[in-house]
């Protein structure tokens, strides 16, 4: 059923561009990313749906109600996307886990075929519905933290720290995804790395970080994001279900300051390395689409 299932899926020459967040560290901000550029695209004027594949967590879910619950308190228009959570199976065998899996991630997909994107915010684990998320990816963003502690996302370095010994075991998932995506009929994904919580300040660790995932790019196959800096602004509307995004509007009364127009253009700058059109062209996309 898996094949039968992603097989249609890429057959599709007009399915949604689907933009998955993974990483196999926990806490590395896919989840923020995700609802940003949830946010970001359909404040653009896209058709978005997203799926929560870590519903356990919940944290996009979450964020989605905060949303809906804040503007019926508020009576604020804002745009609300189509969020879907999928909890892992409960049955207790792998192929019946499976089957029960993939059957409802193919409903999410179909009641999505019609967007224009769809977001998915995969679990840090190796799971079915995981390994999923990232065989779905036409771009995939590896969120990592700015420190040489989380480089053990993409690859494997020796005792002292100094030498390279080979993929990390997120980097083989990833290039096993891609291998299965083509088999599929998907091609090949957009592999994005991007940095997060950038110190504001210019150190030396994050210069070395920089230069050295330029250095790795091409061996591991990705490319690299400006990245977000660590700001409050990023965690502190999640309770209203608000983003940086949204509250340049007079309706939402909040004291707009230039570090989070700051931000606001970190969000823009990530939307621009995954390619997406600007807003003018946003429409005609929608429009060629429909
Ligand atoms: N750029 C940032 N600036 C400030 N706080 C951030 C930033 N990115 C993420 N955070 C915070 O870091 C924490 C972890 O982020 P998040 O939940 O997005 O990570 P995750 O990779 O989805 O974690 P998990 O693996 O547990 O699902 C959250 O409290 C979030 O608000
Ligand atoms: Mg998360």
């Amino acid at each position: 059923m898996t094949t039968k299932v992603l097989r249609s899926w890429f057959t599709d020459r007009s399915r949604p561009h689907v933009i998955a967040l993974g990483n196999q560290k926990g806490g590395v901000g896919k989840s923020t990313t995700a609802i940003h550029l949830v946010i970001g695209l359909t404040r653009l004027g896209f058709d978005v749906g997203s799926i929560d594949l870590d519903e356990r967590q919940g944290t996009l879910s979450r964020f989605m109600r905060n949303r809906q619950r804040f503007a019926t308190a508020s009576g604020v228009d804002l745009p609300i996307p189509d969020n879907q959570g999928l909890y892992r199976s409960i049955h207790d065998t792998t192929s019946k886990a499976g089957e029960d899996e993939i059957a409802r991630l193919a409903r999410v997909l179909e009641r999505f075929r019609h967007k224009s994107f769809v977001v998915i915010d995969i679990a840090g684990d190796n799971t079915f519905l995981s390994r999923c998320g990232h065989i779905l990816a036409d771009t995939l963003i590896t969120p990592l933290n700015d420190s040489f502690l989380d480089l053990d996302a993409l690859v494997r370095i020796d005792i002292d720290g100094q030498r390279i010994i080979g993929p990390s075991a997120y980097s083989v998932m990833v290039t096993d995804g891609s291998a299965r995506r083509a088999a599929f009929g998907g091609g090949t994904p957009d592999w994005i790395v991007m940095r997060n919580r950038l110190s504001q300040i210019d150190s030396r660790n994050k210069q070395q970080m920089r230069a050295l995932l330029e250095t790795l790019a091409p061996r591991i196959g990705f490319r690299l994001a400006p990245g977000l800096s660590e700001r409050v602004i990023y965690r502190q509307l999640f309770t209203s279900g608000l983003t940086v995004l949204d509250i340049d509007d007079p309706a939402i009364g909040f004291d707009c300051k230039p570090r989070h127009r700051a931000a606001a253009r970190e969000i823009d700058d990530l939307l621009r390395t995954v390619g997406i059109p600007e807003p003018a062209a946003a429409e005609d996309a929608d429009r060629q689409i429909a």
